[in-house]
């Protein structure tokens, strides 16, 4: 039985119709709007506060979440919320991030199989190891960690605030975990220099004291897949008639063969704020769908076999059964929890 029965309904689909009309075919529209509209009830029914990440699917992300953004976006929101529940449409330490900032508050994510290659490269204890051979030097942590490595360290960062961050501490070294790209992205921005030590932190030079970040091979799945010869080939194509935005997630060289580097929302406002009239974006697909949606006169070239396969695991079904059913519930040790919180709220308090 269809759910799309009163005009509130109809209103729902001529609007997705209308934003998805170039991205989706109909009949996906239509099954779509259906599920949309029970999110919404029962949200509305809950109190539920929705917050989604800007590489959910096009359909998730422009019509079921209160609040869309990248991940210090989406943890400032998560941080004001007074909402009962909360469901994060995003990755696994993302909603972990929303309940460290909300112990009190059911947090549901649509999947608890929603991972991250940065995440799983880095464990607590390999924290420990770090700060034994590097004492007292602070550790500045990639929101994309797990809680427990959070507690471990002093102060997080995003892609949008790291270089801020750093900057913000002062100090002569710091331990920046554990995006390998990402850290040599921010020493270049930064003019810092920087060592990424092995696992084992056994190829460690001691003479080597030349250092002012000390970063972790850990890289994102996603991200590193990009290389300059897809740019070279893209801008070719075009003849050199398109703008290349990459996430600085990606390697240094391919930062360096764009035109723009940013946070997923940094990458949004820069395509929202340039005329031209074609743009690559080095970064998860889905993200290229959602301006495509919003912007349908700017053409969005796309490397789509480039997918998060975690981000991918959040879908609309399962976005209800998590929300009808409060499934898929993210716990913590409070003792982990509290200390992680510490290194979440300094960051917060940068601007
Ligand atoms: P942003 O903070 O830029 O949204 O990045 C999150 C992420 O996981 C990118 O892969
Ligand atoms: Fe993690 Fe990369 Fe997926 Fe972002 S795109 S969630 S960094 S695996």
């Amino acid at each position: 039985m269809s759910c799309l029965k009163d005009k509130t309904d109809e209103q729902l689909l001529q609007e997705m119709q209308e934003k998805l009309q170039n991205i989706l075919p109909p009949f996906e529209i239509k099954y779509k709007a259906e599920l949309v509209s029970k999110i919404r009830q029962i949200k509305k029914k809950k109190n539920a506060l929705i917050l989604g990440h800007n590489y959910m699917e096009p359909a998730l992300f422009h019509f079921v979440p209160d609040f869309q953004g990248d991940s210090l976006q989406l943890c400032r929101q998560a941080a004001q919320t007074q909402a009962p529940i909360l469901v994060f449409c995003g990755v696994k330490f993302m909603a972990e991030t929303a309940k460290i900032l909300n112990p009190n508050k059911k947090v549901l994510i649509p999947s608890l199989e929603a991972g991250c290659s940065l995440a799983a490269s880095i464990t607590a204890e390999d924290v420990r190891r770090l700060k034994k051979r590097f004492p007292g030097v602070p550790v500045v942590t990639y929101i994309n960690t797990y809680a427990d490595v959070k507690a471990e360290s002093d102060i997080c960062c995003t892609s949008s605030n790291a270089k801020a961050v750093i900057e913000h501490l002062n100090s002569d070294t710091v331990i920046f975990i554990p995006d390998e790209y990402l850290s040599k992205n921010v020493a270049r921005e930064t003019g810092k220099h920087i060592i990424v030590p092995t696992k084992d932190l056994s190829k460690l030079n001691d003479n080597d004291v030349d250092y002012q970040i000390i970063g972790w091979p850990g890289r994102c799945e996603v991200h590193e897949k990009f290389s300059v010869q897809d740019i070279e080939n893209v801008r070719k194509q075009f003849h050199n008639d398109v703008t290349v935005l990459a996430h600085p997630e990606c390697s240094p060289e391919v930062v360096a063969a764009s035109d723009f580097s940013g946070s997923t929302s940094a990458m949004i406002q820069f395509v929202k704020n340039t005329s031209a009239k074609r743009y690559l974006l080095l970064t998860e697909c889905s993200m290229g769908d959602n301006i495509a949606a919003e912007a349908p006169e700017k053409e969005m070239v796309r490397l789509c076999s480039v997918r998060c396969p975690h981000m991918n695991q959040i879908t609309l079904e399962q976005t209800l059964a998590s929300l009808q059913n409060e499934i898929h519930e993210i716990k913590l040790e409070e003792n982990i929890r509290k200390r992680a919180e510490q290194a979440v709220r300094k960051m917060l308090e940068i601007h």
